[in-house]
């Protein structure tokens, strides 16, 4: 074979860059043969494009708060309440006791916690002192399906003993948000850890009772508990009291009739 029938490596390297010039730079990768539909073109193309794949958002998960702002009824919430351990005594396998009544009452009571028959009947003050309780509205017209009714705690604690501070602030967030959706224009706390616990005070019955204070938008006044009615019976006529200074000025608020 003669000289001038041999391509030699410059005759390669010249006609690699006239093709260069022609079509322009190309490469060709493993991808390309194994998916034989696309051009060496495209696949490039589609190389450039690629973004970046980003690590999947961390989900956080949602605080008590963002829990309770998501309730917007009183069976929502409800339903919120029946798995909040946040809401537990030490005493084992207690029923929810939420709260009862008319969801749209001007008038809210709030007691201490559920008793032995309220929480067998997960409704609150149907015990002895619930029917005291239902005698003093009476007698200022109101019933029970007027107003709402629900605790401080929405589960009994041990032997009846009082609340802790500790329990007291772990049911607070709920009982809040119970306040907003009932939106009454009066709350009646009924006895003195009701009072200290909704005032944020260490104040006496006495000190708190006779005089409306503000919680939020809320009137608030305090009463002596009908369980504390039943054993002294001088503790009636300031009660009676309270009670009238609460019918008027649920009148002069408008309250539903
Ligand atoms: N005492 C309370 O404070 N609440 C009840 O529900 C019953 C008794």
């Amino acid at each position: 074979m003669s000289n001038s029938d041999q391509i030699s490596i410059d005759d390669i390297i010249n006609y690699l860059k006239a093709e260069r010039e022609v079509y322009g730079p190309f490469s060709v990768s493993k991808r390309d043969f194994d998916r034989p539909d696309q051009t060496a073109e495209t696949a490039t193309i589609q190389e450039d494009e690629k973004t970046e794949v980003q690590p999947e958002a961390e989900t956080k998960p949602l605080t008590l708060s963002d829990r309770l702002a998501a309730c917007s009824t009183l069976d929502e919430l409800k339903q919120l309440c029946s798995t909040a351990d946040e809401l537990r005594t030490d005493l084992k396998n207690t029923n929810l006791v939420f709260g009862v009544g008319n969801p749209n009452a001007d008038l809210m009571l709030i007691g201490e916690a559920p008793g032995e028959q309220e929480d067998k009947q997960g409704e609150p003050f149907v015990g002895a002192a619930g029917q005291l309780l239902n005698k003093i509205l009476a007698a200022i017209n109101f019933s029970r399906d007027d107003i709402y009714i629900a605790n401080i705690l929405k589960h009994r604690p041990p032997g009846n003993r009082n609340p802790t501070d500790e329990e007291c602030k772990r049911s607070m967030p709920f009982l809040k948000r119970q306040i907003e959706l009932v939106k009454p224009k009066i709350i009646l706390c009924l006895g003195k850890i009701s009072g200290q616990t909704m005032l944020n005070s260490d104040g006496t019955l006495k000190s708190m009772r006779g005089k409306f204070h503000s919680f939020k938008d809320y009137e608030l006044t305090v009463t002596y508990h009908p369980a504390a009615l039943l054993r002294n019976q001088q503790w009636k006529r300031p009660t009676w009291e309270d009670v009238q200074m609460v019918r008027k000025r649920y009148d002069e608020l408008g309250g539903k009739p």
